[in-house]
């Protein structure tokens, strides 16, 4: 199955890895930072605390030593202290500010100004002052200065062993994530493919079912309802195709009753002028000879001679007219656009409100019998149209032939009407149906109040054949 990759961005499987991860990102950052943040308080705190208690149990000791001015003593004490690692130095001083012991690594005068708190601290050494008092007395005062570097070191252990976790958890959700991600995408991708390979046609895929977790119930129906969509396609094409030979056997059957139809006019056309055309001219001939005989013997007989004269006369005229309507002599004998003329002139004396142009262009002479007939029945259906129902006033009627076909345009101004046209009507039907039975193409436009116009296109070819 080939797909079209699906661009980077788009992409389920990145979307959903990129977001996992950001998010475990900024989650573990922010739990790291803040538990960095608690330790260097805990740190800072347990050295302030110690500083404190140290220092006021100094000062304490030191004032009992200092009014017996044992600075010796007071000096091993102090001694013993100073190991204390995280202390860097320790100086006392007498009341007039004069040191009297210094330890460890003791700063130069002027003395460091006292810290609050160890956050506070600039230089990597947390100074501390307390003064010594005995009884109310001020005896002097102690300093110290402890060394933040012990705590900064645990502090960035501290700091690195929450980072190195936080990489490790990052690290394994990625993996995890990954794997997830490409396990879950990759099924469906399959959904996917499959689903665009039915967009095109192929019902026959079926997707594996791997488990039966949210995505295999997905894939189950998916593959129930391709079989059903198969079903009901399949279902369909058989109706189509049902429909479209019965369309065609229709189509047949309509040609072949046009077909019949125009035959049979033919035949009853001729058998009217060979028939009763014959008889009508008998008997004209006979009452003619027994008009002439009886004319100067018996006036009643010549006067009934005369009558029948005169009805076989009527009566040729309305066999005549018939012929003409069943099959226009004209049609055969002097071509299809004489036989229009005189149908059209006919029409336009019982029409006289609407004004009828004919025309006509290129070589319209020596048109098949077949493509002749079906034109001049078409205008035959399109006048009767128009002159029951269009009430117009203009009707422009033109008759044209290119090097590819033959082309006949009918357009009247008159009501119109809006498309389609329903009801039961043939004259339409009839039109298209000879049209095509040429291969050529039918064209209606119209709308209320617009006039309809009809355009009749056969090809040449299709015309060539007839003609042959
Ligand atoms: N030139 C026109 N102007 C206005 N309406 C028309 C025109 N030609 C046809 N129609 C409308 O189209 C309908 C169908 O015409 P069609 O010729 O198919 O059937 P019909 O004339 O009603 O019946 P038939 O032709 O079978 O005797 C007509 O009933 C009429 O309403
Ligand atoms: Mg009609």
């Amino acid at each position: 199955m080939h797909r079209k990759p699906t661009p980077l961005l788009q992409s389920l499987r990145f979307r959903l890895i990129a977001s996992v991860v950001t998010i475990e990102i900024v989650m573990l950052s922010l739990l790291v930072w803040n538990n960095i943040s608690i330790i260097h308080t805990t740190h800072t705190d347990r050295l302030r605390d110690t500083a404190t208690s140290m220092i006021q149990q100094i000062a304490r000791t030191s004032g009992t030593y200092m009014v017996a001015v044992d600075y010796a003593t007071l000096e091993d004490y102090l001694g013993n202290i100073i190991d204390y690692q995280e202390l860097s130095y320790l100086v006392v001083l007498d009341r007039d500010e004069h040191s009297v012991i210094e330890l460890g690594a003791f700063p130069s005068e002027p003395w460091p100004v006292s810290e609050d708190h160890p956050a506070q601290v600039t230089d990597g050494i947390f100074d501390i002052s307390e003064d010594i008092t005995v009884a109310g007395q001020p005896m002097g005062s102690v300093l110290m200065g402890f060394s933040l570097s012990l705590m900064d070191e645990a502090i960035r252990k501290s700091r690195i062993r929450g980072i190195s976790i936080a990489a490790v958890e990052i690290l394994l959700t990625v993996i995890v994530t990954v794997l997830i991600g490409l396990g879950l995408t990759r099924r469906l991708g399959v959904l996917a493919a499959a689903a665009q390979e039915v967009g095109k046609g192929d019902y026959s895929i079926k997707i594996p079912i791997e488990t039966a977790d949210e995505v295999g119930r997905t894939a189950s129906a998916f593959n129930r309802m391709v079989t059903e969509v198969s079903n009901r396609t399949q279902q369909l094409e058989e109706a189509e195709s049902r429909s479209r030979t019965l369309l065609a056997e229709n189509r047949n059957l309509v040609h072949t009753s046009l077909h019949v139809q125009e035959e049979e006019r033919k035949h009853l056309a001729r058998e009217l002028h060979d028939e009763l055309g014959q008889c009508i001219t008998a008997i004209q001939a006979d009452a003619e000879s027994i008009r002439d005989l009886s004319r100067d013997h018996d006036k009643r007989i010549e006067a009934s001679a005369s009558a029948i004269l005169g009805v076989s006369s009527r009566i040729y005229e309305v066999v005549h007219a018939m012929m003409q309507r069943l099959r226009p002599g004209i049609l055969d004998d002097l071509g299809l656009v004489e036989a229009l003329q005189e149908e059209i002139s006919a029409w336009q004396e019982r029409n006289p409100d609407v004004n009828c142009a004919f025309k006509t262009s290129g070589d319209v002479a020596d048109l098949g019998e077949r493509t002749s007939i079906t034109i001049y029945r078409i205008v035959q259906e399109c006048l009767t149209n128009v002159a029951k129902y269009a009430k117009a006033s203009q009707l422009a009627i033109d008759l044209s032939t290119n090097s590819d076909s033959l082309v006949l345009r009918i357009r009247d101004d008159g009501r119109g009407m809006d498309l389609p046209v329903t009801g039961s009507g043939l004259g339409l039907i009839g039109m298209r149906e000879r049209t095509e039975g040429l291969g050529g193409e039918f064209m209606l436009e119209s709308k209320k109040g617009a006039g309809v116009a009809i355009s009749v296109t056969i090809p040449m070819n299709g015309r060539e054949q007839e003609i042959t």
